[in-house]
């Protein structure tokens, strides 16, 4: 059986039991800030669990793209070394939301493993949580799985979490015995690689609260999950998972490009960068990208961890990203976005290979110098300064830096390391903001209880309604009501703002959020009944020139696509009432005269005044009209389509105008790199940008009076040419300066003391900088002939000095005029040295400058002298 075909037989069982087939939420989540990556086929269905939201089918699966390796849910140590855990694997599963539970899920699993897939009964092995009687009973009747098999444990190995909070419970494993000789049940959950989890039934009843309290669930609901990985390579009969054929052609590919064989030593590199390799590309396709903080440094880590791994192999230069398009034939016709995506994931991956490269070999250099040294003595340990610099000079996460030291044996001595990262974290923070924290959230209060947050913004920013819940959030309060015009913040467009009234108290509406299905309006106040009816308005300026920058969005992101081409694909976006930001995935600079069509494209669309109409429709009929979906977005079964005549088409929950001449004027402003492979352009529209026009009108003006007999676009030559001019008469007045200077200091030379056969100067000067200091002294020395000279002028309210002395003085004499204008500075109230023949020094006290130089024939006779 091929690894596409155990896929589908999995999805084809559960659709014949009523299942809904849904394609993987992108591994990347949308709005759950508890998650760095997807980790769990469940987090699509979080909101379901939780009673936030609701689906249209109470019986789903799927295969799940997951990434493990933060947080909980983190297999990241056990990579490659073993061969059943990756950072990237798929997830099947199936769900019940309040529908079917515990015999069904038991059952259906039994009979696909069993029945449809052929697994021998004897190998199979489910444990079950030492409380759940009723799982344990079901197990010996509704399958014929031999009792000496059905196992109890405790919480550690039967509870299933998805995170520090959310929703969980307990479950039921089913694990393999790959044994030769038969498995004794202690070998079950006891991480051998011949006994191996296969499948875990959770069955959900509980939410974990923030304070660790379990909340019981109003509906109990199963979410089970299996390891494709796994199941393929029980299925195919192979040791591991790395021999099935969904690893094989990219180690084979590895092989080529590093000419090395799938063996040891080569064996551990070889499945890190593979597995490795999986979890880059499908989260680079779903709109991640490598870089210093949260999900990106995850990234950055990993793929730093696979060019270490690269070395191994005897790779010096970037390789991983050439494996891109071997992985994109394996898994694109499941998941087409590595397709789609292939070049650039294979763009980010490469300069991310290519900048990690330059440090690399001398991050290298160092682990061995600390190592070597090590070896000499009894110490196991890694110093944390070591791995510190490792970090700050050479990009070495910490993690990478642990795993080699204890490839040696050595063990990093992380406190030391924390301690430096800390102290390094308080001096940054010191030097930047800090970011006022927004305060604690307290729990929900239920005013009205059932259906909340109707959201009814598109027809009307005006409705009655009542208060549903409402909690308080640092000196903030949040209110659900039933329905609403208000559009909270998501898609990149901010939330709306207006007020909420309460019979005669009004309360300003500050944003609008979104959790879960809830609409949040955050508020000042609120009255202390909140039982009466509450009228919603939305501020309808604030909405429309939103709504004109959202609509310019889409007919960018559009025009973007015909100018640059098709893999600019949205990135992020912000949507203001003010002005719109728009990252893209573009490898280079877009060229001044890109912007120019893009900008002239848009408004040109902006003055045939298309049409924007929406429509909710299936996805698939979306799709299949050429609406474009956003990188990693996650869409329901009924989406929105925004079609703007014949311009643009694509799927959007925002609010839009009734036609694109409601823009007005489209102006982009900026364009600009964000991180690698993604480019910003920020733009405005409507009076954004005529307010800019006007701004510009005003210079422009102003010039035209500066220069009232120039065209106007001959001024910027006209610019030019005075600051040429200008340049070559600074020139010259420098020049000119310097031979009065010159003239000044013959002067002074003139009328300069003997002192035992050389010549003592020390004068007063007018210069504007240490600069024109520095020529009158060169200037004074070579007048000298043999001599000693201090120049003293006041520039501000401080002193500057400069001693010379000539070098044949410097030779016989050993003068010195550092030593001299360090003497002479001090009486100024200042300090200075430099080189024997010339030195210069300042002083802050301008009224002593007389009697320091006064003093100089004095201070030479005592050098002289001693
Ligand atoms: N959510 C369960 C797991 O990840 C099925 O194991």
């Amino acid at each position: 059986m091929t690894s596409a075909e155990v896929r589908q037989s999995f999805l084809d069982f559960f659709r014949q039991r009523g299942h809904e087939i849904v394609p993987s939420a992108p591994v990347i989540p949308q709005d759950d800030p508890t998650l760095l990556f997807t980790n769990a086929g469940m987090n699509q269905f979080k909101d379901v669990f939780l009673c936030q939201g609701t689906r249209p089918y109470r019986r789903v699966a799927d295969t799940q793209k997951c990434i493990r390796v933060s947080g909980k849910h983190n297999d990241l140590e056990e990579v490659g070394r073993d061969t059943y855990h990756h950072t990237f694997f798929e997830m099947l599963g199936n769900w019940s939301f309040g529908d079917y539970y515990k015999r069904e899920a038991i059952g259906w699993a039994w009979e696909l493993l069993t029945g449809v897939w052929g697994l021998p009964k004897r190998r199979l092995w489910a444990t079950v949580h030492h409380t759940d009687e009723e799982a344990s009973k079901l197990w010996r009747e509704v399958t014929d799985i031999d009792p000496g098999h059905i196992l109890r444990f405790g919480d550690k190995e039967n509870f299933w979490e998805m995170g520090e909070t959310g929703p969980c419970g307990p479950c039921s494993e089913i694990h393999i015995d790959l044994t030769a000789g038969g498995c004794d049940p202690e070998w079950v959950n006891a991480g051998r690689a011949d006994v191996i989890e296969l499948w875990n039934l959770v069955f959900i009843q509980y939410d974990r609260k923030a304070d660790r309290v379990l909340a019981e669930l109003p509906a109990k609901h199963v979410d089970t999950g299996m390891g494709m990985e796994r199941v393929t390579a029980v299925l195919q009969s192979k040791p591991s998972n790395y021999d099935t054929d969904l690893f094989i052609p990219v180690l084979e590919a590895i092989a080529v490009i590093t000419g090395r064989t799938y063996r040891d030593p080569y064996q551990v590199p070889m499945r890190v960068v593979a597995d490795h390799l999986r979890a880059l590309s499908f989260a680079i396709a779903d709109g991640a990208i490598p870089s210093n903080e949260g999900r990106g440094y995850v990234l950055r880590r990993l793929l730093r961890r696979a060019a270490r791994y690269g070395r191994q192999l005897g790779m010096e230069q970037p390789f991983l990203y050439q494996l891109v398009p071997t992985l994109a034939k394996v898994m694109g016709p499941s998941f087409p976005e590595l397709v789609e995506r292939g070049p650039h994931i294979q763009r980010v991956v490469h300069s991310e290979e290519e900048s990690f490269g330059r440090t690399l070999s001398r991050g290298l250099e160092l682990f061995e110098q600390v190592t070597g040294r090590l070896r000499g003595s009894s110490s196991r340990i890694f110093p944390g300064v070591e791995a510190f610099r490792l970090f700050d000079t050479f990009g070495f996460p910490a993690d990478l830096t642990e795993l080699m030291a204890r490839e040696v044996g050595l063990e990093v001595e992380m406190k030391e390391f924390q301690a430096l990262m800390e102290e390094q974290r308080r001096r940054s923070q010191l030097a930047g903001k800090l970011r006022l924290a927004e305060g604690e959230t307290s729990e929900w209060q239920i005013i009205r209880e059932g259906e909340h947050s109707l959201f009814t913004g598109y027809q009307s920013l005006r409705e009655s309604a009542r208060v549903c819940q409402v909690r308080r959030q640092g000196e903030l309060f949040q209110v659900v009501l039933d329905r609403t015009p208000f559009y909270a913040e998501s898609g990149g467009q901010v939330g709306d703002r207006g007020v909420l009234r309460f019979g005669d108290v009004q309360s300003a509406v500050l944003d609008t959020r979104k959790e879960g299905d809830g609409i949040l309006h955050v508020v000042e106040r609120l009255p202390d009944d909140l039982s009466c009816e509450v009228e919603a308005l939305v501020e309808a300026d604030l909405r429309l020139n939103t709504a004109r920058h959202h609509t310019a969005t889409h007919l960018l992101h559009a025009a973007l696509h015909r100018v640059v081409g098709e893999h600019a694909r949205q990135a992020g976006s912000l949507v203001a009432p003010d002005r719109l930001r728009f990252d893209f995935t573009h490898f280079e600079a877009v060229r001044p005269e890109e912007l120019e069509r893009i900008e002239a494209m848009v408004n040109e669309a902006v003055r045939g005044d298309l049409a924007v109409e929406t429509e909710v429709t299936r996805y698939d009929e979306a799709r299949a009209k050429g609406a474009m979906a956003l990188f990693g977005e996650k869409y329901g079964d009924r989406v929105r389509m925004v079609t703007i005549g014949e311009f643009s088409r694509e799927l959007c929950g925002g609010t839009h105008l009734r036609s694109t001449g409601q823009i007005g004027y489209f102006r982009i402003v900026s364009e600009g790199s964000v991180a690698s492979g993604v480019r910003r352009i920020e733009a405005l529209a409507g009076e954004a940008s005529a307010a800019l026009i006007r701004q510009e009108q005003r210079v422009l003006d102003d010039l035209r009076r500066v220069f009232p007999s120039t065209p106007i676009e001959k001024i910027p030559g006209q610019v030019q040419a005075l600051l040429e001019d200008r340049k070559a008469l600074e020139r010259h007045l420098r020049k000119l300066q310097a031979e009065e200077a010159a003239s000044g200091i013959g002067d002074l030379v003139q009328s300069a003391k003997e002192l035992d056969g050389l010549k003592v100067v020390a004068a007063r000067v007018e210069a504007r900088d240490g600069e024109e200091m520095k020529s009158l002294g060169d200037a004074l020395r070579a007048q000298l002939g043999r001599g000693v000279g201090v120049l003293g002028a006041v520039i501000g309210e401080k002193v500057s000095l400069i001693a010379v002395v000539t070098d044949d003085l410097v030779r016989e004499k050993k003068l010195q005029a550092g030593r001299l204008v360090a003497e002479v500075a001090k009486m100024v109230g200042g300090g200075g040295g430099g080189r024997p023949h010339m030195a210069l020094a300042g002083g802050k006290e301008a009224d002593k400058l007389e009697e320091a130089l006064a003093a100089v024939p004095r201070l030479v006779r005592n050098m002289l002298c001693s």
